[in-house]
């Protein structure tokens, strides 16, 4: 149940980081709506914390936990990334949107196969 949480968070998170881009580019004034500056940050912190529940839900710390490790870094890039992208604009922008999005694609994958270093 708390993984369908998770992923709903996740589908939520990467669908307003790509909006607030939208509107950065497109329609500016919308970043300045409450519920658009306020959403993201309820929807991210969601997603972390149900990714700690099911990190001790599934008693994942004590196992083999490296790729956890792995996700809470590539989420900290994803969110760096991201508000580099958002505050910016021009090439830099897209450079981080890029990287961004390769942050979040790199921690579905390692979410997938629990595996830190799939790409070996
Ligand atoms: C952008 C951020 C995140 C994305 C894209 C993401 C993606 C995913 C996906 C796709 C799954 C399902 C994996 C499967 O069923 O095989 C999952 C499960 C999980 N995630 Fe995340 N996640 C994110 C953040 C986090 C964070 C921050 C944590 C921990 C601090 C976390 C911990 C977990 C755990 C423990 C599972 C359960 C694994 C299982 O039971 O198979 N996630 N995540």
């Amino acid at each position: 149940m708390i993984k369908i949480f998770h992923l709903t968070f996740v589908l939520l998170s990467i669908t307003s980081f790509v909006g607030r881009i939208y509107f950065a580019e497109k329609r500016p004034e919308m970043l300045e709506q409450k519920w658009i500056k306020i959403g993201p940050h309820i929807v991210n912190s969601l997603l972390l914390l149900t990714g700690f529940i099911l990190v001790f839900q599934g008693q994942w710390l004590s196992g083999e936990y490296g790729w956890i490790v792995a996700k809470i870094i590539a989420l900290l890039g994803y969110i760096g990334l991201g508000m580099v992208a958002i505050k910016n604009q021009g090439a830099l922008r897209w450079k981080a949107f890029a990287g961004a999005l390769a942050c979040f694609v790199y921690i579905a994958i390692v979410a997938v196969s629990k595996n830190a270093f799939f790409f070996l």
